[in-house]
């Protein structure tokens, strides 16, 4: 699949813009809150880029609430997002993966409508060697949208099918950020020569099935049987060709889900014995991925609920996912479904 498919020359704040004229009672708030993200990821894209010329790779002396050390870009990601959207009047609260509670709109500032839930630095066990990394990011309106008070617990917790938003910028060979408002989803590819997120792939659509699976396979011994039988499945010759599958697995969310969504195939980490929900997070890496899957015509599954369905009941909470191809994600489900829940090991 070429990586480029439209003629148009627009960036994405003319391309949110023009979206958001196809809602008559749209204020242009949304527009300035996308508009103030793109600027951190921005910012973002030049700091990877130098990275390794300037002091911020490596570890902090802290320890994040999921008891991983914190590398210092990821936290200086989580500072850049947070110094770009915590005055704009756009947002009430903001939720991140490398903080512990809610992230607070400052007191001299006034609350918006909209609330931010964002994984500032995705693939941190890459950062080093300068393998693709990236953001996540989604966006919710607030419960009442009326209320000019901060926001709460619950406006961060609502369901992945209430997301307005959502994206992920990666950063690789190039920068695009991948983005969805529930209308298809769109690539732009950052030009730093003029600054700016051009549109260079309009409405991707994943591939119904692909020839691609995507895991790491030092949890085997650990999966559930199904996903252990499943994956024997895919490593056996095919008549007719369509197996075996080839195995991809970078080990930074983003980058694994990009090419899932061109080349099709599936994303999983599955729940083992030792991590009983899996490992990725559904507020900030989960949700988001799941709705730009599925509004890339994919399907994203815990493998016994649709992703987008789950209530989350805390910030942190982690679930297993499988995502990708339709056709197979639904092979991926019979094999759990023929095999129930129980481990190896
Ligand atoms: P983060 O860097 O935000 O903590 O996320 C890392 C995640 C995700 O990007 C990736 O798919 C997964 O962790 C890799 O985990 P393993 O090293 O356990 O395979
Ligand atoms: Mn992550
Ligand atoms: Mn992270």
């Amino acid at each position: 699949m070429p990586l480029l498919n439209t003629s148009k020359l627009i960036t994405i704040e003319r391309h949110i813009t023009e979206e958001g004229s196809l809602h008559p009672e749209s204020t242009g708030e949304f527009s300035r809150l996308l508009r103030d993200l793109t600027l951190a990821l921005r910012v973002l894209a030049r700091d990877v880029r130098r990275a390794g010329l300037s002091d911020i790779l490596g570890m902090t002396e802290a320890t994040n609430v999921h008891g991983e050390v914190v590398k210092r870009l990821d936290q200086h990601a989580n500072d850049v997002i947070f110094r770009a959207m915590d005055h704009g009047g756009h947002l009430c609260v903001m939720a991140s993966e490398e903080s512990d509670g809610l992230i607070r709109i400052p007191d001299e500032y006034r609350n918006g409508k909209y609330v931010l839930v964002f994984d500032p630095l995705d693939g941190s066990s890459n950062i080093d060697v300068n393998v693709s990394i990236g953001t996540i990011f989604s966006i919710y309106k607030r419960l009442d949208p009326s209320l000019t008070t901060p926001g709460t617990l619950e406006d961060c917790l609502q369901p992945g099918y209430e997301q307005v938003a959502a994206g992920y910028a990666m950063y690789g060979s190039s920068t695009q950020l991948v983005y969805t408002s529930g209308n298809g989803v769109d690539v732009f590819t950052f030009d730093p020569t003029i600054g700016e997120f051009l549109l260079t792939f309009e409405k991707i659509r994943i591939p119904k099935r692909g020839k691609i699976y995507s895991v790491n396979s030092g949890n085997s011994h650990k999966w559930p049987k199904g996903v252990r039988e499943y994956v024997t499945h895919l490593l056996q010759k095919a008549p007719d060709g369509s197996r075996p599958y080839s195995l991809r697995y970078v080990g930074t969310m983003v980058a694994d889900i990009h090419r899932t969504l061109h080349y099709g195939g599936i994303f999983m980490y599955p729940a083992d014995t030792t991590s009983p929900n899996g490992k990725l997070r559904l507020v900030y890496e989960l949700n988001p991925m799941a709705f730009i899957v599925e509004q890339a015509g994919g399907r994203a599954t815990t493998g016994k609920q649709r992703i987008l369905d789950l209530q989350p009941e805390s910030l942190h909470q982690r679930a297993p996912c499988y995502m990708g191809s339709v056709d197979d994600v639904q092979e991926l489900e019979r094999y759990l479904t023929d095999y129930g829940d129980e481990f190896y090991g």
